[in-house]
């Protein structure tokens, strides 16, 4: 196979969701249709559900199994699927975040019975930054939910992205009966606890098909009216808008049960993008061309003393990365080779020869990257858009032993350039704020900066409300600003100004007041205008 047939017919995505919508049961059920694992049960759920400090080392197991599956691999159909794991826990929201600027689509999984909640709502606003096509599935139509239109006028209205039914329930909860797929003309009919994994369809030749009524009875009257409806309120499908993210196609089903999981499938490798390229700061690389380039955008760090290593994780976006050859860190000037690059599948680590534009793949590192960093053959550019989001929790960093000011600084600059958590700088005294977006951040830093850095901490809680990058052509008023803001003013690791709004009421005041000012909710700004 050459090497744009291999790109051709890779499709990256991650699979997101509100907690306990069922990421992981569905991710579970796609790798079995993939032949990736046997039996069910071998995904464990990433869930972290302990935050006390002394749950580490089950913190550090739950991460460890994060990592094993940070990118499933499996083919369908001549298709080669990267599935790109995000973490389960909301305190580690940014990560997926992140993980979300290394894929080409995702699937968002909605639980049919508590609707669009809010992780599900954060996670949509980042998709739509970058205009990262969206399936929808709503999922659990075995219990008892919500109204399929009501679930759909909820996902348009809190997620902003038009939807189009391409299959549709009938009934639900204990009546259940599967669902009717409105472009292929079929009834997927639900069997409870299923054991095979394929879907059964009975096809009809339209929805006035007798068939209808023999598999649907009493329901078939209601699925006639809900169609008609579908097809007088909602447009035809239409790949464009959705490869654009305007418009999300929507599957129902039950992961748990089997049911529907085919269907999305099957539709995904139809629909879904093939790799795309990226913009850098030099011009935009098409994944065609011939030279390697990729970006890092997670890097994993073991909290255990003992196994120091370090796991960066490359998306390719040009070319093709081969093991053992010189590529150049473009941030850092230096070539650096990669004897052991890794692929994860279910808790195996396997070193690959050679990866293609759309892969993930894992390379050992001793503290050389940083989020963000560039690799190429030779070229002299850097990625752009692996942005900072607004942290949620901000706290004052305190040394409890100045005799360790050193490790502290140098365990806190590292930690933040892993992306634990955000750094800000204060003047006068250079005091030191850290920003996160979950609680179990401060814990896990806390007890790096000790057992890693020889360094012990506090944190003082800081009460303020969100973080915004300040950019203005108004030299003037911005120096005002700042001045007259001096106590929430501080500075990212780049040096870009950052105001801490106290609340949301300041915060819009400060907008009305300051009209010459662009108060920034994530630092996005830099690389659009870099
Ligand atoms: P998450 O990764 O999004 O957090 O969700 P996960 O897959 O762990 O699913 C959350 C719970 O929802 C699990 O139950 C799971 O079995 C259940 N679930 C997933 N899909 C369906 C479905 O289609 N129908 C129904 N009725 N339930 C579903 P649990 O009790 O928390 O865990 P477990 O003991 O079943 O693993």
């Amino acid at each position: 196979m050459d090497r744009l047939q291999e790109i051709g017919r890779r499709r990256t995505f991650a699979i997101i969701s509100h907690p306990d919508a069922g990421k992981t049961t569905l991710t579970e059920k796609l790798l079995l249709f993939g032949g990736a694992i046997q039996t069910a049960g071998a995904v464990k759920s990433n869930k972290i559900t302990k935050t006390a400090a002394s749950d580490f080392m089950e913190i550090e197991r739950q991460r460890g199994i994060s990592v094993a599956t940070s990118v499933m691999v499996f083919e369908y159909n001549g298709m080669q699927i990267n599935l790109l794991d995000t973490p389960g826990h909301k305190d580690f929201a940014e990560d997926t975040y992140r993980t979300l600027t290394a894929v080409d689509s995702v699937i968002l999984v909605i639980d049919s019975v508590k609707g669009v909640e809010s992780q599900t709502e954060r996670l949509m606003q980042v998709c739509r930054m970058r205009n990262t096509p969206v399936i929808v599935f709503i999922n659990k139509m075995d219990l008892e939910g919500q109204d399929p239109f009501d679930l759909l006028d909820e996902v348009e209205k809190k997620l902003d992205i038009k939807v189009q039914p391409l299959s549709w329930p009938i009934s639900k909860g204990y009546s259940f009966k599967g669902v009717y797929k409105i472009y292929d003309k079929a009834l997927n009919l639900f069997e409870s606890l299923k054991t095979k994994i394929n879907d059964e369809v009975v096809t009809v030749d339209d929805i006035n098909d007798p068939k209808v009524d023999q598999f649907c009875g009493e329901y078939a009257q209601q699925l006639r009216e809900d169609i008609e409806l579908i097809d007088s309120v909602y447009e035809p499908f239409d790949a464009k808008r959705y490869l654009s993210g305007e418009l999300a196609p929507v599957f129902f089903g039950s992961a748990m049960n089997n049911f529907g999981v085919q269907e999305l499938l099957d539709k995904f490798i139809e629909i879904a993008p093939y790799p795309k390229g990226r913009e850098s700061d030099l011009k935009f690389i098409a994944p065609e061309e011939k030279k390697f380039s990729g970006f890092v955008f997670k890097i994993h760090a073991n909290i255990d003393p003992r196994h120091r290593d370090r796991i960066a994780f490359l998306r390719v976006v040009s070319g093709v990365f081969e093991r053992n050859k010189f590529y150049k860190h473009t941030r850092l000037a230096k070539d650096f080779k990669y004897p052991n690059p890794v692929t994860f599948m279910a808790s195996a680590k396997n070193t690959v020869e050679e990866a293609y534009p759309g892969d993930v793949i894992g390379l050992y590192d001793t503290g050389n990257f940083k989020i963000g960093d560039t690799l190429t053959e030779g070229e002299n550019f850097q990625y752009r858009g692996i942005p900072n989001f607004s942290p949620e929790i901000f706290k004052e960093l305190i040394n409890k032993d100045p005799m360790k000011s050193k490790q502290l600084d140098k365990g806190i600059r590292q930690l933040t350039e892993e992306g634990v958590a955000q750094l800000f700088l204060q003047e006068p005294g250079s005091r030191k704020v850290v920003g996160t977006v979950g609680e179990l951040q401060f814990e896990v830093i806390k007890y790096r900066l000790e057992h890693e850095y020889g360094a012990k901490c506090d944190f003082e809680t800081k009460s303020f409300y969100k973080a915004c990058w300040i950019t203005s052509t108004d030299d003037s008023k911005l120096g005002e600003f700042k001045r007259i803001k001096g106590n929430n003013m501080v500075i990212d690791k780049e040096g870009h100004d950052v105001y801490l709004a106290p609340s949301k009421f300041i915060l819009d005041m400060e907008q009305n007041n300051y009209p010459e000012l662009t108060f920034h909710f994530t630092s996005e700004f830099k690389t659009q205008n870099a």
